[in-house]
């Protein structure tokens, strides 16, 4: 049976762009972009047009060069948000405009200091006029985690009515349960009229560390495309790692749900944005930190020795990383010790290797961790040095 495909919306350059402090420029943004597109991404988000002129300008290039992925512009539901966009993505080859409003309790009351009903119309109006530019258009319900979901849905059924194509569920504030999202998603398949005519759109935010959960728990009950950033970058603690949702479908074939990202490009993608950002990946970030696929202690090692299956989840391969590294720590074992030694030219008997492990083990007693050059230099300073190079 053929798998479903998910969308990737990638807002790397948009909501991920929102950390302090690592403001991209045009260049830089046209270089991810491309990165972007050849990855498979299914759209890119750009940039916010009406926030600055150098937003503007960088929609504009983007647009210019993007091959392959819609290209998509973010706004307020103001009508002059609206306009700047349309002018920016004028040159895609297949725009979008990406438009919402606030629609929680707390958004109505002290943001907009207006009401369900109002919100109600601007969401129609908003729609409507971005309608008259482009045929397709995602309309955001900001903070939607948070919004009473019976009111949610006559959000989302005004949008529809207005000529919506993707309504956007944000858990804006990074607040929900994985369950309650999903429920979330559930409740307005069924309960939105003409919600099967359009897609619907997990975006969720990281602050509790659940925006991956949330996501695959959205595209569980019928949500159909994911926004997310790489490496999960993005305002405060950062959106849903696209790396992260693009391997657990690739990992777990039981869901019948798969993406159109070339997931060797991964790791490549992930270096791109971690160097124009300034942001260096955690070490121990799931699928492209630089210990993803690193085995420190004696027992991991020798059983990914013997069979790679037995600690990892995943080829590094297909995600772009060439080596699953066997790190050598003072707490390795003599089979990583040997498999590190024959890599770089030393064969040894058993009884030549527990002399070599002795030596080692006092110089790995010192350092954090043991680099080829320091296996050169324990093998030179061993007492069997001559006969294993003499073998
Ligand atoms: O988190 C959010 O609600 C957003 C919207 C602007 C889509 O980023
Ligand atoms: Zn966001």
């Amino acid at each position: 049976m053929s798998k479903e495909l998910i969308q990737i919306f990638d807002t790397t350059l948009r909501d991920g762009e929102q950390v302090p402090g690592c403001k991209l420029n045009t260049q830089q943004k046209v270089i991810i972009a491309t990165q972007l597109d050849r990855l498979g991404v299914d759209i890119i988000e750009a940039g916010f047009p009406a926030s600055s002129p150098g937003d503007f300008q960088a929609v504009k290039k983007v647009s210019n060069i993007v091959k392959n992925a819609i290209v998509c512009g973010l706004t307020r539901a103001v009508e002059k948000d609206i306009e700047v966009a349309y002018e920016a993505l004028s040159k895609a080859r297949r725009p979008r405009i990406h438009t919402g409003i606030g629609t929680s309790d707390s958004h109505i009351k002290y943001k907009f200091n207006s009401s369900r009903k109002n919100i109600l119309e601007r969401t129609h109006r908003a729609v409507s006029y971005a309608k008259s530019y482009v045929e397709d258009i995602e309309f955001y319900a900001e903070d939607a985690g948070r919004t009473d979901n019976d009111y949610l849905a006559q959000v989302c059924e005004a949008a529809i009515k207005a000529g919506a194509t993707v309504l956007n569920i944000p858990d804006t504030t990074g607040y929900c349960l994985p369950a309650e999202y999903g429920a979330k998603i559930k409740y307005l398949k069924e309960h939105v009229k003409g919600i099967d005519k359009v897609v619907l759109s997990c975006h969720c935010h990281n602050d509790l560390g659940l925006a991956t959960a949330n996501a695959i728990e959205g595209i569980l009950h019928g949500a159909r495309q994911i926004e997310c950033t790489v490496n999960g970058i993005g305002e405060r603690a950062g959106n849903t790692a696209l790396e992260e949702v693009v391997m657990i479908l690739k990992q777990h074939p039981n869901l019948e749900l798969d993406t159109q990202i070339k997931t060797k490009e991964l790791f490549a993608t992930s270096q791109l944005v971690a160097h124009h950002m300034g942001m260096l990946t955690q070490p121990n970030k799931a699928i492209v930190g630089a210990n993803a696929f690193a085995h420190s202690s004696g027992i991991h090692q020798d059983g990914v020795i013997k069979n790679r299956e037995t600690y990892e989840i995943m080829n590094p391969k297909d995600v772009g990383v060439t080596n699953s590294a066997i790190v050598l720590t003072a707490r390795s074992g003599r089979a990583a010790l040997a498999y590190k030694a024959k890599n770089i030219g030393y064969e040894m008997t058993k009884i030549q290797l527990d002399d070599v492990y002795s030596n080692f083990l006092k110089f790995a007693d010192r350092h954090k961790e043991i680099m080829d050059s320091d296996i050169h230099q324990i093998i030179e300073t061993s007492n069997v040095y001559n006969e294993i190079i003499s073998a």
